[in-house]
């Protein structure tokens, strides 16, 4: 039987038990909506680890103040059977008031690698987002904690600070889940229309017009960053908030393919933004 729990307190206390019986513990870090690649993260931790914990909480301080907060879908009776399913063990849903019971004053930055990307759109959102993984991690102190790579930024944020700041964590990141035609999951895709549904493939397929210019050896970055714009400006109902490509460990931008790179991009389908990537390693 899975367990929910909301309260700090008592997940502490649970997880006490289980440690004293040299339980080993696997964190997956949700905003709920849980789709195949939250699945598969929790399939990963339960496969590893003795017990796994899901948390689901929508965070309000990583979002800006024309983001979706209020529309981020939610549906716990669903999260709980994909939970129960891939074998989580403990649901982590604290109400924010149990999260930011009063004003907060500490906040957790990460600098330098939150400046490209979707850093450099979403001002304070990776701040909000190291804040609240730090106090996901001192409430479930686990031995293991699983991110996707579809946030690639996000996982790169916090498997610095878990070195900088000396957490005693195995940070593991996961591949991205994809659709058939390859649209990456997402818990935003459900804000999309069946038109906008079929647009959303851009993405996925620029990136491998992208990847196709690398392997063919090129490396000039404008040649190959203006061939995708070109592509994703086909179709209509697309807008590019970034398509960007940087070094792989620095997140800083380059312009000639020399070394590991990460390729990036950010584009509105409608109204809604997603996100994808690859990386592109050289040995
Ligand atoms: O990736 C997410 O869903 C969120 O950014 C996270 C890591 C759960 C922090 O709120």
């Amino acid at each position: 039987m899975i367990k929910i729990i909301e309260k700090i307190d008592e997940l502490r206390k649970t997880l006490k038990e289980y440690r004293k019986n040299n339980k080993t513990i696997g964190f997956v870090p949700t905003m709920g909506y849980l789709h195949e690649g939250h699945a598969s993260l929790i399939k990963r931790s339960s496969n590893e680890n003795d017990i796994t914990v899901v948390s689901i909480f929508v965070n309000p301080i990583q979002f800006g103040p024309n983001e979706d907060l209020d529309k981020y879908p939610r549906d716990l009776e669903r999260d709980k059977k994909v939970a129960v399913e891939n074998g989580a063990n403990i649901i982590f849903h604290p109400k924010v008031s149990e999260m930011y019971p009063e004003k907060l004053y500490t906040f957790v930055n990460v600098e330098n690698l939150d400046k490209e990307l979707c850093g450099a759109k979403r001002e304070g959102h990776f701040q909000g987002v190291a804040t609240v993984v730090t106090k996901l991690f001192n409430i479930v102190n686990p031995d293991r904690a699983y991110f996707g790579k579809k946030d690639a930024q996000q996982l790169a944020i916090i498997k610095k600070m878990v070195k900088d700041l000396n957490f005693d964590i195995e940070i593991i990141g996961c591949e991205i889940v994809r659709e058939e035609d390859g649209l990456a999951k997402s818990s935003r895709n459900s804000y999309l229309n069946q038109e906008e549904r079929e647009a959303a493939t851009i993405l996925k397929k620029t990136l491998d017009k992208i990847r196709e210019m690398i392997d063919n050896k090129e490396t000039n970055v404008k040649k190959i960053i203006d061939m995708a714009v070109e592509n994703i400006e086909k179709e209509p109902l697309a807008k590019i908030d970034y398509v960007e490509i940087v070094d792989l460990y620095t997140l800083e931008k380059v312009e000639e393919i020399k070394n590991d790179i990460l390729v990036a991009m950010a584009v509105y389908i409608g109204k809604t933004r997603l996100i994808d990537n690859f990386d592109y390693k050289f040995n």
